[in-house]
């Protein structure tokens, strides 16, 4: 990823007058100071500015048994309180929550009073199944309303929520059911994508067959297409929201503000994915603060965060945050260029929409489309861009800059993580800006670069990215796992927050993203881990082992490659190369096929047995292999 992000610290792109004039946050000079002075202070402040509190917090931070830090200790709260609830009362009641359009073009909207009816009635429908607060429910859905609604549902009523993103597939599935233990699952049908339907609950079914755990299934109708009902286990949204137990009238469960909210898989070094776990209190002031202060959010404004639900970012930004800020989200089912690829250049025009989020491999995939695209569409509501997920090349961020938001619209290039809920790294609209980097730590924290032994290293050299300070929104523990939460982030370097990513900070003070360090793939911003996919291929007939790395991709930021290892007397075929491709898009998704497939006779490997993919990529690269002085092929 380096090739793309790097080196690019000359030009400097300052904020208009008419943008700072704008801005919430003017002086972040200022802001900057203040918070780093007194963090702590700071993050309170946020705490009562944007948040209501049924019981205020006895301590802010409490760091006595680090690194399980806790914030706002003795808080009474939920989310939902403050993302619904709240807006009842006057007249944003009225206001629209969400627009969402379909691929097809359809429309629907809710208002916040509408929004609160169906997430309290669905809440009523969760109650009625039997599901309590703590416990778990899954939610693996393409992108319809009844997804949001679903989350916001299971939280009102004190439950996490687990969701699996629509684009995987049955083992992807059934290994995060058979973690979680939820006992109910919330699907669909089908999900449209690209003209085709993704048949979610056929996928479901077969994870299923391998999980015990799940007694009830509620199927939201999307596709229509025939899916086989499961008499007792499976029941239709539809028919559960027309019943009496679909009650509109359901409390929000007052909840202490270190309780779960939501637990969301996510590959981390090795192994199999594991579940971050994010709580209610602190987690709603940090999307809240960031969401504000980073994208300027305000009342009347039509935010477009372009991500999927299923990810961190849909969870942040597209459900929580917004809502919390009372304001109204875009969400948008298919893909960016079906049927055309001006899809989301129509939308922008059509709901004039104010600030828009994306990835950068959605903006290398449009660039190459061409302008006339774009040019064809009224972008002119557009006020300020965003780009998460990968490091955004420099080319593809003039073009956004030009192109998209018209010379005139900053770009807050936010760099964070599953793992840290919020926006870690990243600008407000009155900081200069520099293509390529995510500016700044976010007021209150502290970011450094350092060596192997922990030692701080040089402007302009490359090392670990660091977080030094507790922030409200970090994950609290890995579901299930406290010990390797602390092994895999906080250990090595003791009391100082591991990222996994290689990163340089500039005589500036800005920050600028490598990439992954560790065996973590970002397929078009998706978070792959490399075990996951090994499995995926070892679980079929043919193969004996395997070893994935990612090599870097024009528009994809990193494919997958995979290096298999045959059992003996099978023989490598390119048919057989393509079964594998389609074996691993079953089991873990689309997403996860390998771009290319190579058999081998050997694997690099460690004389303790662990496969050197540091070596296959160098080599794949044509780099040096580096120390290989562990290597035993
Ligand atoms: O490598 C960094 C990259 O995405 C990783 C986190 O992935 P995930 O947990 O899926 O969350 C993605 C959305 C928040 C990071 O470790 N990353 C995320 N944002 C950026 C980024 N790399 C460079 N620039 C970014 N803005």
């Amino acid at each position: 990823m380096g090739e793309i992000a790097n080196g690019h610290n000359g030009d400097w792109y300052e904020a208009s007058e008419e943008v700072v004039a704008q801005a919430h946050i003017k002086d972040w000079k200022a802001v900057a100071e203040g918070a780093d002075r007194d963090f702590v202070g700071f993050w309170e402040e946020r705490a009562k500015e944007f948040i209501d509190w049924q019981a205020p917090w006895t301590k802010v931070l409490d760091d006595s048994d680090k690194p399980f830090f806790k914030w706002f200790v003795g808080a009474k709260t939920n989310i939902v309180y403050n993302a619904i609830d709240r807006h009842l009362k006057g007249a944003r009641r009225n206001k629209l929550a969400m627009i969402w359009e379909g691929e097809k073009g359809d429309v629907r909207t809710f208002s916040y009073h509408a929004l609160n009816r169906e997430v309290s009635k669905f809440a009523s429908v969760l109650k009625a199944l039997g599901v309590r607060k703590g416990d778990r429910v899954t939610i693996y859905m393409g992108r319809v309303p009844e997804l949001p609604i679903a989350m916001l549902a299971v939280a009102k009523i004190g439950a996490v929520h687990s969701v699996v993103y629509g684009g995987f597939s049955t083992e992807a599935l059934h290994g995060r059911l058979e973690d979680s233990q939820s006992r109910v699952l919330v699907t669909c049908d089908g999900a449209f994508l690209n003209g085709k339907i993704v048949e979610l609950k056929k996928i479901a079914d077969e994870a299923l067959k391998r999980s015990a755990a799940v007694e009830h299934v509620v199927v939201v109708r999307r596709t229509g297409h025939e899916v086989s009902m499961e008499t007792g286990r499976d029941m239709w949204w539809h028919d559960l929201m027309g019943l009496p137990i679909a009650d509109p009238k359901c409390p929000t469960e007052i909840v202490d503000a270190e309780d779960p909210l939501y637990m969301l898989y996510t590959s981390g070094t090795t192994g199999t994915p594991k579940a971050i776990v994010h709580t209610h209190g602190g987690y709603q002031v940090g999307i809240a603060t960031t969401l504000k202060y980073v994208f300027d959010l305000r009342d009347d404004d039509r935010w477009w965060c372009a991500a999927d639900p299923g990810w961190v970012t849909g969870h942040s930004y597209i459900v929580y945050g917004p809502l919390i800020l009372g304001a109204t989200s875009f969400m948008y089912e298919g893909a960016p260029t079906f049927p055309y690829p001006d899809r989301w250049w129509q939308m922008i025009e059509k709901y004039g929409i104010n600030v828009f989020y994306t990835a950068p491999t959605a903006i290398r995939g449009l660039m190459r489309w061409g302008e006339s695209w774009p040019n064809r569409r009224d972008l002119s509501s557009l006020r300020l861009l965003g780009s998460v997920g990968e490091p955004i090349n420099p080319e593809a961020w003039r073009w956004y800059h030009r192109v998209i938001g018209k010379g005139k619209c900053p770009i807050m290039d936010t760099w964070w993580q599953t793992e840290t809920g919020m926006f870690m790294i990243a600008p407000v609209p009155s900081m200069p800006l520099k293509p390529g980097s995510g500016t700044r730590p976010f007021f209150g924290q502290q970011a450094d670069i350092y060596d192997e032994e922990g030692r701080p290293v040089k402007d302009n050299e490359e090392g670990f990215l660091v977080l030094k300070r507790p922030w409200p929104a970090m994950m609290r523990t890995i579901y299930n796992d406290p010990e390797r939460y602390v092994k895999q982030y906080w250990s090595k370097y003791p009391g100082v927050y591991l990222t996994g990513d290689s990163a340089k900070r500039d005589e500036d003070g800005y920050f600028w993203i490598i990439g992954r360090v560790d065996d973590v793939i970002k397929v078009s911003g998706y978070r792959l881990g490399t075990a996951e996919i090994e499995s995926a291929l070892v679980s079929h007939e043919a193969v004996a082992e395997a070893a994935v790395i990612g090599l870097p991709h024009e528009v994809k930021g990193q494919s997958i490659h995979a290096y298999v290892l045959l059992r003996h007397g099978v023989q490598a075929t390119a048919a057989l190369a393509d079964e594998l491709k389609a074996h691993v898009g079953t089991e873990m998704g689309p997403i996860a096929k390998p771009e290319e497939i190579s058999f081998v006779d050997s694997l690099p490997k460690t004389r303790s047995g662990k496969i050197m993919r540091r070596v296959l990529k160098a080599r794949a690269q044509g780099l040096s292999e580096g120390d290989i002085s562990t290597l035993e092929e």
